[in-house]
């Protein structure tokens, strides 16, 4: 149990009006986290029982346990199923927005940052696992990339463009690419892009970290989608925005929420091709309603298109920045998902009006992207290298997803339901069980197979324990042999 201090602490938390807004859970991981920052609560040091702090905090379980999965997710806590939760003694990596220990400590010892530079230290950042093991979501197949291809068009980028390739770039981004990416979109995603109105950035997550800087004040809310991309949302919260949840069915968004207080924020975060997590697709007439509440309220609407290339049946939806005619939609795109994530390439359209605003902007963060990369896939682009590579990755993506949904029904039925998405990289499950969510993750981690909790990713408590499950890295394969091993795991914390 914690000593007195250790929970009049947490209880001042609770109490105090600045963190009235919070969700109980939110309030409860805070504190128990500034306890460990603070030192309070050393490594390795035990965590009362869940049952035992609901009962002296007068809260339920499932409000401590919450805080707790959020906890274990930005790598504060361990869990040891049978002797509970600890400080966390840190040493090895960490994944999505898990943190390090070594992060941790370092936190501790953080000299001197800033309100908003200690927030971001906090927030564990957006981290990715270096060698994906299954099911790490989000991240391509890159090992049949065409590599032998790239190098070649590189060598003739050099070539052609010889000492000049090796001094700054328009920190707009260079020509070919932007009009290449003009035409992609426009032919595939139904968007009103010409080159001057793209802007080349190295992520999404910079997108997301320049829309937020430039378009909305500390203070300022944004509507977000509930659940929501973490990386979003920790981008936005480091922008000092206030983030307003609205519930995701599956329609999408549901802009009812919106319309029921218009006003409420300056900008809405969207994942409308294909939300993350849920794999829903916006309805049109969510879409048209959305536009025209951004145009009636001088809003922005910030699409991120990010795994749109892969949609497995019934034809794509078309972006909602096409569907624009008042140019209140900024379309967000990567070749992250597309072709490969260390090419560190992203983009977004803009509405005329941002174009020169957030090319200056850009040059406070980075200047511009590298010139040989953006080069290389532009000519990989022009060739018709992009439109075949994509093409060829659906179909093995649209197998490999046909194997796990199988694997999945044939070995954790019981266990979870797959929610079947008609695109992505990543499959949705819904836990069916009475083992928690954060159990069974750490059961499968243990197991040496990675899965993203779907609760952390919801505001408040009430979000449906599941996790999502990335296949398009995988082989066939792979992915019969880590259900397997998942499927041992599970069935083994049955047997206890
Ligand atoms: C919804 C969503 N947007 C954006 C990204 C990241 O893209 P980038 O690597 O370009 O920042 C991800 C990656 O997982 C994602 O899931």
């Amino acid at each position: 149990m914690f000593k007195h201090s250790q929970l009049e602490s947490v209880q001042a938390w609770l109490a105090n009006p600045a963190h009235a807004a919070m969700p109980l859970h939110a309030r409860i991981q805070r504190a128990v986290r500034q306890l460990i920052l603070d030192g309070a609560l050393g490594p390795g040091k035990p965590l009362p029982a869940t049952r035992a702090l609901a009962k002296s905090l007068g809260v339920s379980r499932d409000t401590v346990e919450s805080a707790y999965a959020q906890l274990y997710a930005e790598g504060f806590i361990e869990r040891r199923v049978g002797s509970g939760s600890f400080v966390a003694e840190m040493t090895e990596f960490t994944y999505g927005h898990r943190s390090s220990k070594r992060d941790a400590l370092l936190r501790n010892q953080a000299p001197n940052l800033s309100k908003r530079g200690s927030a971001m230290f906090r927030s564990g950042g957006v981290r990715e696992m270096l060698m994906p093991q299954p099911f790490a979501h989000g991240v391509p197949e890159t090992r049949s990339f065409p590599i032998r291809l790239w190098e070649r068009l590189e060598r003739q980028v050099l070539k052609e463009v010889g000492t000049r390739a090796l001094l700054h770039c328009d920190p707009q981004g260079a020509e070919p690419l932007r009009q290449a990416i003009a035409d992609y979109l426009n032919l595939e995603r139904g968007a009103r892009a010409t080159a001057d109105r793209v802007l080349v950035l190295t992520s999404s997550q910079q997108a997301m970290t320049l829309c937020a800087n430039m378009l909305l004040d500390p203070g300022d809310s944004i509507f977000i989608e509930d659940p929501s991309y973490y990386g979003a949302r920790k981008a936005f919260d480091a922008a000092g925005l206030e983030c307003v949840p609205v519930r995701v069915d599956r329609q999408g968004i549901v802009v009812e929420r919106i319309m029921d207080n218009p006003g409420r924020a300056k900008a809405v975060f969207l994942t409308p091709s294909h939300q993350f997590p849920t794999g829903a697709t916006l309805t049109l007439d969510r879409r048209l309603a959305l536009i025209e509440w951004a145009a009636r309220n001088q809003a922005w609407i910030i699409e991120d298109d990010y795994d749109s290339e892969f949609h497995y049946s019934g034809k794509p939806t078309a972006c909602v920045q096409g569907l624009d005619p008042h140019d209140r939609t900024i379309y967000i795109g990567t070749f992250t998902k597309s072709l490969f994530p260390g090419l560190r390439i992203g983009y977004v359209v803009l509405p005329p009006q941002l174009v020169k605003p957030m090319a200056l902007g850009r040059t406070l963060l980075d200047g511009h992207t590298a010139s040989m990369a953006q080069l290389t896939l532009a000519r990989f682009m022009e060739g018709g290298h992009f439109g075949s590579h994509v093409r060829t990755m659906r179909g093995i993506y649209a197998q490999r997803l046909d194997v796990l949904a199988d694997q999945v029904n044939k070995h954790l039925s019981g266990f979870v339901e797959p929610r079947v998405p008609i695109g992505g990289l990543q499959m949705p499950c819904m836990m069916t069980c009475d083992i928690p969510e954060r159990v069974a993750i750490d059961a499968g981690r243990r197991a040496g197979v990675e899965l993203l909790g779907l609760s952390a990713l919801h505001a408040g408590d009430d979000g449906k324990a599941g996790f999502l499950m990335g296949f398009a890295a995988y082989t066939p394969a792979e992915i019969e042999g880590a259900v397997r091993k998942l499927a041992k795991a599970l069935k083994s914390l049955r047997r206890k």
